[in-house]
């Protein structure tokens, strides 16, 4: 263990690990059509006997299979002993004579000891597997790499009282009990796939279980697995999971292919599920749910990640990825599979406007920081620290610009071609790309830069009106980023709307698409000036500059017919005023104009009827402290924290009667008032609007916030409620936050999911003393870094509190140093996590950016580092 208190010893850092290369690519030197595996498990020494049938494709190689932490206890080959093997640092290499063989290695591995979370581990008492990137290779040794597909025949066996449940992938084929009350099962997986996608659990479960009946008629047995008490909460998932598979079925032709689909939810995780062939792994997070536990978002967020799990099944597993570097192939797709999923089932225009304030939150400092990569990167010493906000997300929304340029039915017969050129096959992007330019009829080679190139880019637009002709003048900048310094044009589709001040209306969206760094666009038939609605629905992920007056953000928060561009021109209101004022850029009078045109705006949108309470929760949202911090250069994040509050409260005071008027109306609508919960969008809308309104009035009149967050608190019937009240009074110096939270920790002891939530409402919080609350709060009882949501719980929670993050005395960053370097030992991939938001340094003000770059070196000059930490520390190092 780390000891905090004593300073790291200095010593020079470790060279680099050595990068692996895209364009390095070469295809296997043998393949392994065929492995036998058979488990005898125990927690802390497991049996692994591995029988790989192996065939050479490439003369004279020997046989290179990957190993990490574990040795060679047996080897044989053909049924003989073998010596003529090797190892080559962590690789196991082989010599062989011929060209088919079938290879049996033994290893034993401690599952109790594995705290990183990847290979085989224990968790609660349960026995499972992570394999993806490069777990595998921690169970036994392979050649784990994406491009080598094997059919799976596994068998384990184990105390039948301790792991009552035996479960791999595919189909079940046998089970019996064996000698000293043992029991066995095995399972045969007829589809053949990669090594990170195999899995095994075993353990005392209890499943629900439900059946769907596919598009073809065939039925197939559902069942989510979960640690017997949680049973009753797993009803959400099951109907998200029926609901994904009959919407892929519809909207992408895509049918499932086994006779059972298994879901197992388990308490450590690093990531938030795993896509595994038939049995999916879940963070118990994204799977257990009831009113009375689980708020509306973690509704979304279950419905979002069983749908995105399932559809892998497609979009990963029938077709995979050749290497790491075509990541994106799967998750970019995968998650625009999702998004279009949940667009379906709830408000199209409230998902978009989530997704894409998700990306501008997490992927738009990516892409400007040091850690930028494009969306298919060139080079990574440790894979794991690729699964970016701009491999998924961003690369989500380059897809979604496919569909936007060849809309829905060609982009259809793309995905249709992609799917059947690709069955069963390991894949690149191009692939992909290529069977949309051939499926859709388009011509993407010029859209292939956003493969390429990282940064998000900026357009700058400027409009000129002469006569009855408007031009539109657009500037696409990409900038560098780390080695790439110059950068070509994109091809970016901007849905574009001119509106007529008079009418309030325009006579047809364009697709203007913006080719090269300047393009201009003329447009006849305007006798006067149009406002100009540009990026409508977000059609391109990119930074506009598009310079508007209030009146006209004002004019379009009111009348544009886009939801999300009425949702951007409040949002650019906002963020143009709190720019300048952060930036002291603002006179007294234009202080007050600017706030009486937010003012205008808010009212209007609180009291539209037109509107939906959903739609209205999104549109009184003020922008976020990360996001505005990306529009400014340097950050002073105490200023931003400052007038972001400033406006907050000033905004409370102003509409204080629409404030108090809302939280009655909601207040009435859902909540104990109404007797039983609904997740339908009226209640959820009111659920949504009723914690908005005490955010507004505790900014203003904290005496009433709190009177009327502790009634929330103690009326509500649902944690949406429950939760929101106590997150507004958590940032209050006032007797009822304490009331609340040990309330709220006595209700829910033991649940461990809601035990994180009142971690992280304290960390997050806008109380005063936060960074002493976390402090403590790391000596809680029930705080443990081996658990990796409790761990972000705490300390993810932390960082996104950005004023207590970046408290001038440094502090904060020590912290999170100290953080990083306690938990590397631990679980290296989830320290690494830690380190991006110390790495942009460069952003803020010289005094912090000097402490944090202080920080980043103590963490630099500590040897033992793992390569997770390593890769992340020295890149943002530069
Ligand atoms: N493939 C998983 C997904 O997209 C992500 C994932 C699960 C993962 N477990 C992981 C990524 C461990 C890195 C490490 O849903
Ligand atoms: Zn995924």
């Amino acid at each position: 263990m780390n000891d905090m208190s004593s300073p790291p010893a200095v010593h020079s850092p470790e060279p680099a690990h050595a990068a692996t290369n895209r364009l390095d690519y070469r295809v296997p030197d043998w393949q392994v059509p065929e492995i036998a595996l058979d488990f005898a498990l125990s927690p802390e020494a497991t049996r692994v006997r591995a029988t790989l049938s192996v065939t050479r494709t490439a003369p004279n190689a020997p046989l290179r299979l990957n190993g990490d932490g574990i040795a060679v206890a047996t080897l044989s080959v053909d049924g003989q002993v073998h010596n003529h093997w090797d190892m080559d640092g962590n690789d196991l290499v082989i010599m062989l004579p011929g060209d088919r063989h079938e290879v049996t290695i033994e290893t034993v591995i401690n599952p109790v000891a594995n705290t990183q979370l990847s290979g085989l581990y224990a968790s609660n008492g349960l026995l499972c597997t992570q394999c993806e990137a490069e777990g595998f290779r921690r169970i036994t040794f392979f050649p784990d790499r994406p491009d080598v597909l094997s059919r799976y025949q596994v068998r384990m066996s184990g105390d039948k009282a301790q792991f009552p449940v035996l479960l791999s992938n595919g189909n079940p084929v046998a089970s019996g009990d064996g000698p000293a009350g043992t029991h066995w099962a095995q399972w045969d997986d007829p589809w053949l796939k990669p090594s990170y996608l195999f899995a095994l659990v075993a353990g005392d479960l209890v499943a629900q279980r439900d059946s769907f009946v596919t598009m073809s008629g065939r039925k197939v047995d559902l069942a989510i697995y979960v640690r017997p008490g949680d049973e009753t909460r797993t009803d959400h998932a099951m109907r998200s999971l029926i609901a994904s598979m009959a919407w892929d079925e519809k909207a992408y032709g895509r049918e499932y292919d086994l006779d059972l689909f298994n879901i197992v939810a388990v308490s450590d995780f690093n990531a938030g599920a795993m896509e595994n062939k038939g049995l999916n792994v879940f963070n118990t997070r994204y799977i257990l749910a009831d009113p009375e536990t689980a708020n509306d978002g973690d509704y979304d967020a279950i419905e979002g990640v069983v749908a995105h799990e399932y559809f892998h099944n497609w979009s990963g597993n029938r077709v995979t990825c050749r290497d790491w570097f075509q990541l994106s192939l799967k998750e970019g797709f995968t998650v625009l599979r999702d998004q279009q999923f949940s667009a379906d089932r709830g408000s199209a225009p409230v998902k978009r406007i989530e997704d894409v304030r998700v990306l501008r939150a997490a992927q738009f400092p990516e892409d400007s920081g040091p850690l930028a990569h494009p969306i298919r990167p060139d080079s990574y010493q440790e894979i794991s620290n690729f699964y970016t906000a701009t491999v998924y997300n961003k690369g989500a929304e380059v897809i979604r610009m496919m569909d936007v340029m060849t809309g829905p039915e060609r982009f259809r017969q793309g995905t249709d071609l992609y799917f059947d050129r690709h069955d069963g096959q390991a894949a690149t992007c191009e692939d992909f790309v290529k069977a949309i330019e051939d499926g859709a009829g388009i011509d993407l080679a010029q859209f292939r830069r956003w493969y390429e190139q990282a940064g998000t880019p900026r357009i700058d637009v400027t409009m000129a009106h002469a006569g009855d002709t408007v031009t539109l003048t657009l500037k696409q900048t990409v900038p560098p980023t780390p080695g790439q310094p110059d950068k070509q044009p994109m091809v970016i589709p901007l849905r574009t709307a001119l509106f007529d001040r008079a009418t309030a209306k325009h006579s047809g969206e364009h697709l203007l698409v913006l080719t090269d760094a300047e393009h201009t666009f003329t447009f006849t038939g305007h006798a006067t000036a149009p406002v100009v609605s540009i990026n409508r629905g977000f059609s391109a992920p990119v930074a506009l500059n598009n310079p508007l007056a209030d009146a006209d953000l004002v004019f379009l928060a009111a009348h544009d017919d886009d939801p999300f561009a009425r949702y951007e021109a409040m949002q650019q209101l906002v963020v143009q005023h709190l720019v300048a004022a952060i930036t002291d850029k603002l006179s007294d009078t234009a202080r007050d104009s600017g706030r009486a045109a937010i003012g205008e705006a808010f009212a209007k949108v609180v009291a539209d009827p037109a509107l939906d309470d959903l739609m209205r929760g999104e549109f009184i949202i003020l922008p976020g402290e990360g996001y505005l911090a990306e529009q400014l250069d340097p950050v002073d994040p105490g200023r931003v924290r400052a007038e972001r509050e400033g406006l907050k409260a000033w905004l409370g005071t102003h509409l204080s009667e629409a404030w108090r008027a809302l939280h009655d109306r909601t207040a009435a609508i859902s909540g104990a008032a109404s007797g039983t919960f609904s997740l339908d969008p009226v209640s959820r809308g009111a659920r949504k609007l009723k914690t908005q309104a005490l955010v507004y009035l505790a900014a203003a009149d904290p005496a009433e916030a709190i009177r009327r967050a502790a009634a929330q608190y103690a009326a509500a019937d649902n944690m949406t409620d429950r939760q929101g009240a106590l997150m507004v009074l958590c940032g209050l110096d006032t007797p009822e936050r304490e009331a609340a939270l040990a309330d709220f920790a006595r209700r829910f002891a033991g649940n461990a999911l809601v035990i994180d939530k009142w971690f992280s409402l304290q960390a997050a919080s806008l109380h005063p003393h936060a960074i002493e609350h976390v402090k403590a709060l790391a000596k809680h009882p029930e705080f443990t870094l081996a658990n990796p949501n409790r761990a972000r719980a705490l300390y993810m929670g932390f960082m996104a509190n950005t004023a207590a993050f970046h408290d001038p005395s440094g502090e904060g960053y020590r912290m999170i140093a100290d953080l990083i370097l306690t938990l590397d030992p631990i679980n290296g991939s989830l320290a690494a996590r830690f380190v991006p938001p110390l790495g942009r340094f460069r952003k803020f003000e010289p005094g912090r950016a000097a402490l944090m770059r202080g920080e980043l070196e103590r963490i630099a000059a500590v040897t033992t580092l793992s390569r997770d930490v390593r890769e992340q520390v020295s890149k943002s190092l530069g």
